[in-house]
C-alpha cells in the first residue's frame, strides 16, 4: 500500500494535511495539529495504516478512505502527466506498435490498449515493476530498427549518464513518420538514487533531440507555476526541521519551534490549494514549469 500511494502522490501531500485526516478521522484523538505535524514522519514513508491505525469503527475507516482518496487525486502533475499521455494515445490508431521507454510500472499502459503495447526498462531500482517486455538498457534495445510508430518517454531522461546515446537508439527503433512524447522534470528533487543525473531546460530538450535527428512537433510546460508551488510547498511541510535542536541550537531554537510547526502546516495546507488552483488554471506568464512536455517525430524521409 505504501508503493500505491507513494505512486499516486501522497508524497505529494503533508505531514500536515496528515494531521488534518487524523484529526477528522479520530475524535477521541484530539491531537492538535502542532503536535501532529511534529510526530508526523518527514521521511514520508506513509502507508493505509498510518491514516487508519486511529480509526476504529468501519464507517470511519470508510470515511476517512473517502477522504483520503479525494485528497489522493489532487496532484496536479500526476493528472497532467496522464492528460497528456491521454492527448498522445488519441493520436495512436488501432494495433500501432508502442514502445514504453522507462516503462516503470506501466502507468500509461491502459491508455494504449487498442495499440501493441512494448516496454523496456532496465529493471535496476528497488520499486515494483510492471513486467517488461525487454529487461534491458535504453541505449541497446534488442529490437530491430523501425519497429515502433510511437514511443512513450516519461520521466526517464533525467535518469540517464548518456541520454544522446538513448535518444540515437530511440531515434533508430522509431519508425519514419513515427512520434515519441517526453515528459521530464526541470525541478524535482533527487529521486531513484543513485540513477539521477540531470535536469533540462527547454533549449537542452530541443537541443538534443534534434541533434539525435527528431523534429520538433511542440514543446509546452507540463503544469503552470501553481503546480511547481504547490510541490515546493509541500517539500517545505515535508522537510522543514520540526524539533528545536533541529532548527537551531540553543534558546532560538526553542523560540522558533512553534513557528515553525505552524509554517509547516501552513504550507501543508498551502500545498493541497495551489495544486487544487492548478487543476483549474496553468498559469505560465511567470515562474517556472515543474516538467516539460514534449512532442517529436521521426522525420520520414531519413
Ligand atoms: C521515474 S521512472 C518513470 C517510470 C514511468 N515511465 C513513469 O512515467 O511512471 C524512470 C524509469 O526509467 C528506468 N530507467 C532509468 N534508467 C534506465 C536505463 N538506462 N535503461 C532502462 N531503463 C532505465 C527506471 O528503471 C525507471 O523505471
Amino acid at each position: 500500500m505504501a508503493d500505491l500511494a507513494k505512486r499516486w502522490g501522497v508524497d505529494q501531500f503533508t505531514n500536515g494535511m496528515i494531521g488534518t485526516t487524523q484529526r477528522i478521522g479520530s475524535i477521541k484523538r484530539r491531537v492538535s495539529a502542532c503536535a501532529l505535524l511534529a510526530s508526523a514522519n518527514p521521511g514520508n514513508s506513509l502507508t493505509w495504516g498510518d491514516f487508519g491505525a486511529p480509526i476504529k469503527s468501519p464507517l470511519h475507516r470508510l470515511l476517512m478512505m473517502t477522504i483520503l482518496s479525494r485528497l489522493m487525486t489532487v496532484n496536479s502533475s500526476r493528472s497532467r502527466l496522464f492528460e497528456e499521455n491521454q492527448r498522445f494515445a488519441n493520436m495512436i490508431p488501432a494495433g500501432a506498435m508502442v514502445l514504453d521507454a522507462g516503462a516503470g510500472d506501466a502507468p500509461y499502459k491502459s491508455l494504449v490498449s487498442h495499440a501493441v503495447y512494448e516496454s523496456a526498462d532496465f529493471e535496476k531500482v528497488d520499486k515494483p515493476y510492471a513486467k517488461s517486455t525487454y529487461v534491458c538498457d535504453l541505449a541497446d534495445i534488442p529490437v530491430e530498427a523501425n519497429r515502433y510508430d510511437f514511443v512513450l518517454f516519461n520521466q526517464v531522461m533525467e535518469h540517464l549518464p548518456e541520454p544522446k546515446a538513448v535518444l540515437k537508439e530511440l531515434f533508430r527503433v522509431l519508425k519514419p513518420g513515427g512520434k515519441i512524447i517526453y515528459t521530464a522534470p526541470l525541478f524535482y528533487e533527487e529521486h531513484e538514487q543513485p540513477y539521477d543525473f540531470y535536469r533540462y531546460t527547454q533549449f537542452a530538450i530541443k537541443y538534443l533531440f534534434t541533434e539525435a535527428g527528431f523534429t520538433l512537433e511542440r514543446l509546452d510546460w507540463l503544469e503552470g507555476y501553481y503546480g511547481t508551488v504547490a510541490y515546493q510547498m509541500n517539500g517545505m511541510a515535508t522537510h522543514l526541521p520540526s524539533t528545536p535542536a533541529e532548527i537551531t541550537p540553543g534558546l532560538l531554537g526553542v523560540a522558533l519551534a512553534p513557528l515553525m510547526y505552524l509554517l509547516r502546516f501552513q504550507m501543508g495546507l498551502l500545498s493541497v490549494f495551489f495544486h487544487r488552483l492548478e487543476m483549474r488554471s496553468k498559469f505560465m506568464k511567470r515562474g517556472y514549469p515543474k516538467n516539460y512536455v514534449a512532442v517529436f517525430s521521426k522525420p520520414a524521409q531519413t
